[in-house]
């Protein structure tokens, strides 16, 4: 069986930070981040919130569900990805298994960081198409902004917090996510970590920037381009790059290297940030609501993150 997406749904918070806000918290200036990274606005959890990921992750589960026409009850399992969880366990997605009341569904959570929907998104296919599960949800629930060093602006100035979910359902075998690949190379794991309360080293993230920007570019390059030939067809078949939100010139230099003219890439990260795992279900929703995704439509889902892991899913809409 093909997985396709039934149904997108998101969730965001109000509260916007804005470039000028930043200005007032670490040394640094809208033209220095817009020129750099493309970002304008981040939507973060107001100070002093208690809302957790699987607040963020149940919410947009249920604007997807009913997207979807479906109920909790058809869900057969959920996949949350994330890089903060409620706890250390039990997994979010048990958590937001309970808050939307889908007694049916198992559920755990896929760590792997910015690249966690593509990979959660990969398992999902592969449970549908075995027989296994009719209906999946895969979410993307990320709360960056309370665990960021608030004095490092290498990091506090990229991230946003947001929660996407899709409900992926069994259909014919032409549509949904036609192939995935998935990689990761854990000798980088220093590049890009983010440490727990306590841990020696770095309060909050840690990145190298300039690796973690070249990784970016040459890896999911390279990863739309094998995957698109695997699955037969040529780049210029693509209809859309749904690409990992972190930053405007690293979505930039791929389209670029990939052929890709910029009507055929969806950028979000100027209102948004980077919302690691939740970037993808984000862009996907934007997509729809500006009816971009036809029948047919050839789409590469690609993303890359701290591990560092990478990943690319191929879907004919
Ligand atoms: O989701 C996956 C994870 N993240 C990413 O994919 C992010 C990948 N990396 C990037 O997007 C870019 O590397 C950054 C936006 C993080 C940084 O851009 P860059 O062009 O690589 O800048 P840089 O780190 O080389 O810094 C250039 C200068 C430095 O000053 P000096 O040493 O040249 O005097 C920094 O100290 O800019 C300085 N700088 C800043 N200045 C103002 C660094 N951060 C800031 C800042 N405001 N926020």
């Amino acid at each position: 069986m093909g997985a396709v997406i039934r149904g997108i749904g998101v969730y965001y918070p109000e509260t916007v930070l804005t470039n000028s806000d930043i200005e007032k918290i670490v040394a640094t200036t809208d033209e220095w981040i817009t020129t750099r990274t493309g970002i304008k606005q981040r939507h973060v959890l107001p100070k002093g919130s208690k809302l957790k990921a699987s607040d963020f992750g149940a919410w947009a589960a249920k604007a997807a569900l009913e997207k979807a026409g479906l109920t909790a009850a058809d869900i057969d399992g959920i996949i949350c990805a994330n890089i903060n969880p409620d706890k250390q366990f039990p997994a979010t997605a048990c958590f937001i298994q309970a808050k939307i009341g889908a007694t049916r569904a198992f559920a755990f959570d896929v760590t792997a960081a910015c690249a966690g929907f593509v990979f959660a998104a990969n398992m999902a296919a592969l449970l549908i198409d075995s027989g296994q599960c009719g209906n999946i949800l895969v979410i993307g629930s990320e709360i960056i902004t309370p665990v960021l060093d608030w004095t490092d602006r290498n990091t506090c100035i990229l991230f946003g917090d947001a929660a996407g979910a899709v409900v992926f359902s069994a259909g014919p075998k032409e549509r949904g996510i036609l192939l995935s690949q998935l990689k990761s190379d854990g000798t980088r794991s220093e590049v890009l970590y983010l440490n727990n309360p306590g841990d020696d080293g770095p309060r909050g993230m840690f990145m190298d920037g300039k690796q973690v920007f070249k990784a970016a570019v040459t890896e999911i390059t390279e990863i739309v381009k094998t995957t698109v030939a695997k699955g037969g067809f040529a780049l210029t078949d693509l209809d859309l790059l749904v690409m990992h939100q972190a930053n405007v010139r690293i979505i930039g230099a791929v389209a670029e290297k990939l052929g890709l003219p910029p009507e055929k890439v969806i950028v979000n990260v100027d209102r948004f940030g980077n919302t690691s795992s939740a970037s993808i279900p984000l862009v996907l929703h934007e997509a729809e609501s500006q009816g971009r995704l036809k029948p047919g439509t050839l789409i590469a889902m690609a993303a890359v993150g701290g591990g560092m892991s990478w990943g690319c899913n191929l879907m004919r809409w």
